[in-house]
């Protein structure tokens, strides 16, 4: 760590313990905000964490649903992405708009919304679900029900293929996953052939059927820690990696493709963190009705948990 960067770090600490923050960071941040949060994990585990805490002030170091998440289940704290322009492009891949559309055609349909999504569109939707839980939440559903899974086709069809519900499945995609291609998990395993092979499910279905292990970024980092592998190819944003080396020193994970890159979860510097807690910027704000109709979706999914 050079000077300037411990510099940043004083005053993050400083203001954080007088504003009585707390600093919640996502598996895919940069390793330097990683190191200065007071805790890292995936999407449920953050929500998980941002509903139970009794800080004051959430700095919500991940994109923009990630934070909107914590302020439906806290309005009375104070929620700030440091980042305006920390969005997930899969989020905006469904409005409002559309979905009434789809509903109309539908419905009977339940509507289970993956938390990459807006708070609005989750004000539209019966039940979110994770990554994490995804499988457990359509599980529960009686066998009766339709279903229409937004936004993301591969997490929907991963879904779909593991429960054997038939889904309807809205066509987005995360463009950060769609470049980790199945050569490259194939090449990986030639080249390792001990390696496990651990994917995220928002992958292409081609490279999810090459996986050893199709896990959320909190699952592959308890799956590095438990298992007796010490290679592991790593089918996610390559920010993972960062954490996944740190907890376990005596393992080798290699990134499935180098092309994996988040850049909106990169927008999270010290810098944007310390003006974050100086100006208390960019405050996440819910209109109360929205916020009450996305919460009861949310709500849904954490007590399936
Ligand atoms: P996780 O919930 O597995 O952390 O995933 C979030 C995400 O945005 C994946 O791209
Ligand atoms: Fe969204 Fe993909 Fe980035 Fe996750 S990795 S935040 S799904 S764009």
């Amino acid at each position: 760590m050079d000077n300037s960067d411990a510099r940043l770090i004083e005053k993050i600490t400083s203001l954080k313990n007088a504003k009585n923050a707390i600093i919640l960071a996502h598996n895919y941040q940069l390793g330097e905000i990683q190191d200065i949060a007071d805790f890292v994990g995936d999407s449920l585990e953050l929500s998980q964490k941002a509903a139970g805490t009794n800080a004051d002030v959430i700095v919500f170091c991940g994109v923009k649903f990630m934070a909107e998440t914590a302020a439906i289940l806290c309005p009375e704290k104070t929620v700030l992405l440091p980042d305006t322009h920390a969005g997930c492009p899969m989020a905006d891949m469904v409005t409002v708009k559309r979905l009434r559309e789809e509903k109309k055609r539908h419905p009977n349909a339940t509507v289970v919304c993956y938390v990459n999504s807006t708070a609005a569109v989750k004000a539209e939707s019966d039940v979110c679900c994770t990554s994490a839980n995804a499988v457990r939440i359509v599980e529960k559903l009686t066998a009766a029900e339709e279903i229409l899974f937004i936004p993301d086709q591969y997490l929907g069809n991963y879904v779909a293929s593991k429960t054997g519900r038939n889904m309807i499945l809205w066509p987005g995609f995360c463009p950060t996953h769609v470049r980790i291609q199945p050569q490259d998990i194939s090449r990986l395993k030639a080249e390792h052939p001990q390696a496990k092979a651990l994917v995220h499910p928002e992958c292409r279905p081609e490279v999810i059927a090459l996986a050893d292990a199709v896990l959320s970024t909190g699952g592959m980092v308890r799956f590095a820690r438990e298992t007796e592998a010490e290679e592991m190819i790593i089918g996610t944003e390559m920010g993972i990696t960062h954490r996944l080396r740190k907890e376990n020193p005596g393992k080798r994970f290699i990134p499935a493709s180098e092309q994996a890159v988040c850049p909106r979860m990169k927008l999270i510097t010290l810098e944007t963190v310390l003006w974050s807690l100086e100006q208390m910027t960019h405050q996440i704000r819910i209109p109360e009705r929205t916020r009450l109709k996305a919460k009861t979706a949310v709500d849904k999914m954490l007590e399936v948990v």
